[in-house]
């Protein structure tokens, strides 16, 4: 077998032991199912819910990396120009059903994202977070999922 042959079934070795680990993994757990469904679902709670604070195209506030003259940190887009993609699936569905209580208190008293825990299921909130994956680039959608599966290796 030469160096290249070798090569290519070490490569192709790595693949399928990487897809088995995926399989190995309910669907549920390794993140938010996105689907027509949970999308279409998701758009219009956001429009109901999120769109007045983080922007009808999840562009965010203006200035949102600073606090404001009074001291608040102004919501953050959610689109790929955000954070919001830096963060698993379930982290995500704590921000958003804990809001700024989840937060470290140093965070805490400069955030008013509101808690949606008594507002929305969370399927709602799962249907949200799809809303968003179906807005992310390849590259943010990647880099979500492996944020997202260390949760549920940590766990
Ligand atoms: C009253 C304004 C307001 C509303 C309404 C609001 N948010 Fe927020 N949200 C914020 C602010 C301000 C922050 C930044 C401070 C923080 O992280 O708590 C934030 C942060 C977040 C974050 C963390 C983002 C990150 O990158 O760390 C998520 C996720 C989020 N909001 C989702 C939502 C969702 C989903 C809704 C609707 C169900 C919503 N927000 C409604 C103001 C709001």
């Amino acid at each position: 077998m030469n160096k290249r042959t070798r090569r290519v079934l070490i490569w192709l070795s790595t693949l399928v032991s990487v897809w088995l680990a995926g399989c190995s993994t309910a669907p549920s757990q390794i993140g938010v199912p996105v689907t027509s469904e949970t999308v279409a679902l998701g758009a219009e709670l956001y429009a109901q819910h999120c769109a007045a604070c983080h922007g009808v195209n999840l562009e965010g506030q203006e200035n949102w990396k600073e606090r404001d003259a009074n001291g608040y940190y102004p919501a953050p887009p959610h689109d790929d120009s955000g954070h919001t993609w830096h963060h698993g699936d379930e982290n995500l569905r704590g921000r958003i059903l804990n809001g700024a209580e989840g937060l470290d208190p140093a965070f805490q008293a400069a955030s008013v994202m509101p808690a949606y825990r008594d507002t929305l299921s969370v399927e709602q909130v799962d249907a949200i977070i799809a809303f968003f994956k179906s807005n992310w680039g390849p590259v943010e959608l990647e880099r979500q999922l492996e944020a997202t599966q260390r949760e549920a290796q940590s766990q």
